[in-house]
């Protein structure tokens, strides 16, 4: 079984996509991870995140098991893993190994931007999920501060909200919805509750009903 689990920044769709792996059996594959790995280097070696030639090889070159992963979890790679992911070359680079990921046998579950779109569009299961961007930032603020690296409120959701746009408006792979894939908001639930809902969904063929 494939679970494709695309969103947008901080909707929780990592932690759902871990806990559907673990309860499933399958290998998880967080593809922001890659991007995060590009944006990275890319501020490591002090290129211009537009160098769309450098960020390619980069990709291609691409060994996420040489980068502690500590360093890709801040928002700043964020930040810089949204510009590179638009660049045509950094997304073809990184196509092969996601789709292959997707297609091993029995299965697995990816989550990212565009893993029910473009790189799974044949999964058997997608979620959209979504929470208001004021519920994003405060989950994302109070994640920050528990890594010590306190931020105020307002710069957090003002990052939220241009990352938002970023990935949705960009030409290439946009965040957006797969036609078939069902929309879960997490805004008013918290991950136990979402985690049911997300299972309700994946359920739903099996126990006869369609899903929502
Ligand atoms: O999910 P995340 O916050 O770790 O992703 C970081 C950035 O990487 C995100 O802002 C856009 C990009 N990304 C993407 O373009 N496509 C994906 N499948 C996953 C992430």
């Amino acid at each position: 079984m494939i679970i494709t689990v695309d969103g947008p920044a901080a909707s929780g769709k990592g932690t759902l996509a871990k806990k559907l792996a673990a309860h499933y059996g399958l290998p998880h594959l967080d593809t922001g991870l890659l991007y995060r790995g590009v944006g990275y280097l890319m501020m490591q070696s002090g290129h211009a995140l537009d160098d769309a030639a450098m960020a390619a090889r980069v990709a291609q070159e691409l060994d996420l098991f040489k980068i502690d992963q500590e360093h890709l979890r801040s928002d700043e790679v964020g930040e810089a893993a949204s510009k590179v992911a638009a660049i045509p070359g950094v997304r073809a680079a990184l196509l092969k190994l996601q789709q292959d990921f997707a297609r091993q046998p029995g299965g697995a579950v990816l989550d990212g931007r565009d893993t029910g779109t473009v790189i799974a569009p044949d999964a058997d299961v997608k979620l959209f999920v979504t929470a208001s961007p004021e519920v994003r930032a405060k989950r994302r603020h109070i994640e920050l501060a528990a890594r010590r690296t306190p931020v105020e409120y307002c710069a957090v959701i003002s990052d939220i909200k241009k990352r938002d746009e970023r990935d949705s408006e960009r030409s290439i792979a946009p965040l957006k919805p797969a036609p078939d894939a069902v929309l879960l908001d997490t805004t008013d639930l918290d991950i136990e509750a979402a985690f049911r809902a997300a299972i309700e969904i994946v359920e739903a063929p099996r126990a006869g009903r369609t899903r929502p």
